[in-house]
């Protein structure tokens, strides 16, 4: 796969899972609700499996076409979308601060319009969450966005990716992406972000873009490939993930966070 800066924003479809493997994968990896995680992007912190996923070679040799000798692991998330669920067009709220990749791996029930993405956008400098706000763009409406897509690029494409089960696929973090569930049954995806060390990460407290709050927490990484230079993060080892250490840091010291967070941050 080419690098993903260049003029798409995003790759082929790379085959990474064999079938037989991918339940006992989603049962090792969905060992806690999303609310008991330090955050909704830290499963790798308490699940070791899901720490293994996003480091797997295979993702990890695509990611550093793009990102580099040195990257670090910073999300990593288990999204299930229930039949005729939409999610909207957007930009992951902290793409607006440090740069990155999305790794978006199909599970189970994917089909080929389940994740949808605007070809160049990552170069448009300005969000859908943006034109929503500026230009009353329904961010669930396919033809509003794309059309005001092409008023910035006229050769902008609306593209539903083709990709399988057992697959993933990178696009650039500022790529324009949508999701969406047709059939019937509920569609299980996974999601890996990455960056490279020189940016500080905080975990987001809210999901408005650009103007995101954040917290003073940083969200555990794991370097994934390389070396840091820079200690500007907290990078877990394998056997953090999972450990004591790690689940008594969560309730401790991110759950109280998240329920100040839910009473009073808006
Ligand atoms: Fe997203």
């Amino acid at each position: 796969m080419a690098n993903v800066s260049g003029s798409n924003g995003y790759g082929n479809p790379i085959d990474l899972l064999t079938k037989s493997t991918i339940d006992e994968l989603i049962a090792n990896c969905d060992t806690y609700p999303d609310k008991f995680l330090p955050w909704i992007k830290g499963r790798h912190t308490l699940v070791p499996g899901m720490y293994d996923l996003g480091s797997h070679p295979v993702i990890v040799k695509e990611v550093s076409k793009t990102l580099g000798n040195d990257v670090i692991l910073w999300s990593s998330q288990i999204i299930r979308q229930s039949p005729s669920v939409i999610h909207r067009w957007h930009i992951d709220v902290e793409m607006a601060r440090w740069p990155g990749l999305t790794v978006w791996v199909g599970m189970k029930n994917v089909t080929s319009n389940s994740l949808k993405l605007i070809s160049g956008s990552h170069n448009f400098g300005i969000s859908p969450q943006e034109l929503a706000e500026r230009d009353r763009i329904d961010l669930k409406n396919d033809a509003q966005v794309l059309a005001a897509a092409q008023k910035i690029d006229p050769s902008s494409k609306l593209i539903e990716v083709d990709i399988k089960d057992g697959q993933f696929i990178i696009f650039s973090g500022l790529v324009w992406h949508a999701t969406q569930n047709v059939s019937d049954a509920v569609r299980t995806a996974m999601i890996f972000q990455y960056t490279t060390p020189e940016h500080k990460l905080f975990i987001p407290q809210n999901n408005h873009y650009p103007n995101t709050k954040y917290s003073s927490l940083q969200p555990d990484c794991i370097l994934v490939k390389g070396k840091d230079d820079f200690k500007y993060n907290n990078l877990i080892k394998r056997s953090y993930s999972g450990s004591w250490k790690a689940i008594l840091k969560t309730f401790l010291v991110h759950l109280p966070h998240n329920i100040y967070r839910k009473l009073f941050i808006r």
